[in-house]
């Protein structure tokens, strides 16, 4: 380790994060009784540019009047190249309940997009005589987005959350795709006359994966558009799992339970890593660093390896 220790992020589970339009007051009650972490209620870009006031007022009234359980409550607030970002901002912090946990700002480009964020919300925090100071998450969804990834990781001690935002994403790099997510059917490799189809979305995970584990944020998947595609949900989940990531965004209420198998480590892999735990203690006991697990090679690393799972799966637990 650097002498500069890494971080931990904030300890709340952030495996499934279910998204409904702000505009769709129906789906609230569903949304508080579902089995995801973190709720964000959309006002940006799932709301028509008609339905943003009235989609503002009833996400400041279902803070208050729907009972969000233990749930972390976020609004995605809209993008700082509208013209309804401050009012967001303004009305949900002079008149959302304090069961408000989070803000979620979408689109961010560099970390100067916090900073304006971060003063609207300290200053009216600070007027109203808000005890609870209100937490961020963003999307990184652009070419910008993705290049600043870490002064934007570093932006704010209230930042908690990072996503990558698939479809934002794409169409800001230029990349010749209408997926949100998951398997693109012209990036593969030949070998012979065989495809081999690899990730387009990793270089991105993993410099947001680095960025938030270097400032203490937690990293999350975004969108995956088909919801009709269990099984594609799953493996891009899988695949974020393995690269550290913690939780993916669910668009369509399918995509929780998937979500929740995904990141919350299995009873077999809590297993493994309590007994890699155990036989590390076992070499330490006799003075060695370094020892054989079922064939393999277990050593000082490998216990960081095994915490990692651990912690996650109590953590979930509570
Ligand atoms: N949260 C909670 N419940 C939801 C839901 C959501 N996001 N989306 C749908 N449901 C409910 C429906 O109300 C329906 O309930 P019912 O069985 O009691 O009637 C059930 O789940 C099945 O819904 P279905 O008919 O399959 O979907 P739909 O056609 O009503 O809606 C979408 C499909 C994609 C429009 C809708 O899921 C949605 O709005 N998703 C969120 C979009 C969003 O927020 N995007 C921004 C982030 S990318
Ligand atoms: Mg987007």
């Amino acid at each position: 380790m650097s002498f500069r220790l890494q971080p931990a992020p904030v300890a709340r589970p952030n495996r499934c994060q279910l998204f409904g339009p702000g505009s769709n007051v129906k789906l609230f009650e569903k949304m508080a009784a579902s089995a995801a972490d973190v709720i964000n209620l959309d006002l940006e870009d799932s709301v028509a540019p008609s339905d943003k006031d009235i989609a503002r007022a009833n996400v400041i009234n279902a803070i208050a009047d729907v009972d969000w359980g233990t749930k972390t409550l976020a609004v995605r607030i809209n993008g700082l190249d509208t013209p309804y970002w401050y009012r967001d901002v303004v009305d949900l912090l002079e008149q959302a309940d304090d069961r408000l946990d989070q803000i979620m700002i979408p689109k961010v480009g560099c970390a100067a997009d916090i900073y304006a964020v971060d003063a609207l919300v300290t200053a009216i925090e600070t007027a109203k005589g808000r005890s609870k100071k209100i937490a961020f998450e963003v999307i990184i969804e652009s070419a910008a987005g993705i290049a600043h990834v870490e002064e934007i990781a570093a932006s704010s001690p209230r930042l908690q959350a990072m996503s990558l935002g698939a479809a934002d994403f794409a169409a800001s790099m230029g990349m010749q795709t209408t997926g949100i997510g998951g398997t693109q059917e012209n990036y593969y490799m030949l070998h012979g006359e065989t495809r081999h189809y690899s990730d387009p979305w990793h270089w991105a995970q993993t410099a947001i994966v680095a960025a938030c584990r270097t400032h203490g944020v937690l990293p999350v998947d975004g969108p995956f558009g088909d919801f009709s595609d269990d099984e594609g949900y799953r493996a891009q989940a899988r695949r974020s799992a393995t690269l550290g990531m913690v939780g993916k965004w669910a668009i369509h209420p399918k995509q929780i339970a998937l979500a929740n198998e995904v990141f919350t480590p299995s009873d077999e892999a809590v297993a493994e890593a309590r007994e890699i735990l155990a036989a590390m203690e076992e070499a330490k006991a006799k003075g060695e660093g370094a020892t054989v697990y079922k064939g393999r090679l277990v050593d000082i690393a490998s216990i960081k390896q095994a915490e990692v799972i651990v912690r996650q799966s109590e953590m979930i637990a509570g």
